[in-house]
């Protein structure tokens, strides 16, 4: 490390480690300008008589190789959609990680399915196989893998659980876009895939999302699940299952077209930049970084690290409180507010819709699953020990080393003091 970490802590009065300021963040040109002005000009902001959705959906799946791709709302309504595009019958149980967006979980509750956790692994923060092996029931009928913070899930063992139980693995890539397994991205393995185009992802269109597939079966009732059930292709309006309006309207479409001419720039540049902040925290002692598959290419959604809390003594909100003011933008891991998504009160008080503990307990679909704490030890335990750093593509290689001197100047102190000093 090119820095010298015995420098005192900001939090005791030294100097920041921060010094060089984060140049602005612009993610959106000349190009969304253009096709939100030929939108505007076409009078059409109806996807179905449009061109700039239909066009996004043909790049994007092109993009992955995929025969098709199916535009909508959100991402929530992306995996609403994949997961209603398999006919479950409500009460049939899928498996998906105990640490998610609540975007995961909306569609499976609004199918009447009852979602089973499985808890993740301690050095990944993905799905774990072996915990979804263990959670599969005669009544398990789909397995939604989440690639968390833009880090690939071992999607092999996982398609592997679901093929021996015939279960169809449905990847939900809203965190992942960009990210790669085995060397193909995420998203091109299963027979489903989901994605997100919300503020906070690497490419965005304000909202919106996407499925991928190569089923023509799938695409189609895709395309009618987001849109009531309107048979347009044959011009006919017969709904025959429950169906909302997920559609992406053209406006977004034209900014998700334009934004997906930069995603391999964001990404590569979040690439590098992760892996070299990973370079630098791999020598910092009470540290570690994310482990990676061989193979894998992660995509920093996120940038994730843990802490040896006995090495440093501290919690992880005294970590992430002394790296604030350093400078660094850090959070002790709250994506999912701090705990497994089974901790919510959704969940814990069984209440998706009113008056009711449907679908988790119902004697029409003879369900009763509840989400007692300590289900997944792992995933509780994760919200201790994982600290989040802000890492975007704006940053340079400077703040990028100036972050990890702030790491390692911080768990260099913290480790020396004795363990009541350091809240003073
Ligand atoms: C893993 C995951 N799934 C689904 C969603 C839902 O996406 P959206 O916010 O676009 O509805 C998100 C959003 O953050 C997510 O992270």
């Amino acid at each position: 490390m090119k820095f010298d970490i015995t420098q005192r802590l900001a939090i005791d009065g030294g100097e920041p480690a921060v010094r060089t300021p984060i140049p602005p963040r612009k993610r959106h040109g000349d190009m969304e300008k253009r096709y939100l002005n030929e939108v505007i000009d076409s009078d059409t902001l109806f996807f179905y008589l449009g061109t700039k959705v239909h066009e996004f959906e043909h790049r994007f799946a092109a993009l992955y190789g995929k025969k098709h791709c199916v535009a909508c709302s959100s991402g929530t309504a992306a995996v609403h959609m994949a997961i209603a595009c398999f006919e479950l019958p409500p009460g049939s149980e899928v498996i998906t990680s105990a640490i998610t967006d609540m975007g995961s979980l909306t569609g499976i509750l609004y199918q009447g399915l009852v979602p089973v956790f499985a808890d993740v692994e301690p050095d990944t923060l993905n799905m774990d196989p072996a915990s979804v092996r263990a959670a599969i029931t005669p009544r398990t009928r789909a397995i939604l893998v989440v690639h968390h913070a833009g880090l690939a899930a071992d999607l092999n063992a996982i398609l592997a659980i679901g093929r021996e139980h015939g279960i169809p693995v449905i990847e939900d890539c809203a965190q992942a876009c960009g990210c790669e397994y085995q060397g193909e991205r995420v998203g091109s393995r299963s027979p489903i895939a989901t994605f997100s185009l919300n503020h906070f992802k690497h490419i965005t269109a304000g909202s919106g999302g996407m499925i991928l597939t190569d089923d023509e079966h799938l695409r189609y009732i895709a395309s009618l699940f987001l849109d009531k059930c309107y048979q347009r292709e044959e011009s006919i309006r017969n709904p025959f299952f429950l169906a909302p309006n997920y559609q992406m309207t053209e406006m977004q479409g034209a900014v998700a077209l334009a934004q997906l001419e930069r995603l391999g720039e964001f990404t590569e540049r979040r690439r590098q930049l992760g892996t070299r902040l990973s370079a630098q925290l791999a020598e910092v002692e009470g540290i570690t970084v994310q482990r990676i598959q061989p193979g894998s290419k992660h995509s920093y959604f996120l940038y994730l690290f843990q802490l040896d809390l006995e090495r440093l003594g501290c919690a992880a909100e005294e970590f992430a409180e002394a790296l604030r003011r350093e400078g660094v933008s850090a959070r002790a891991h709250l994506i999912t507010g701090g705990r497994p998504v089974y901790l919510y009160d959704i969940f814990q008080q069984r209440s998706a819709f009113p008056s009711s503990h449907y679908p988790f307990e119902s004697s029409d679909l003879n369900t009763n699953r509840s989400y007692p704490r300590g289900m997944c030890p792992v995933a509780e335990d994760a919200f201790n020990r994982w600290m989040t750093l802000e890492l975007l593509e704006n940053y340079t290689e400077q703040n990028v080393d100036e972050m990890a001197f702030a790491v390692a100047k911080v768990a260099y102190h913290f480790a020396k003091r004795p363990v009541a000093s350091h809240t003073q």
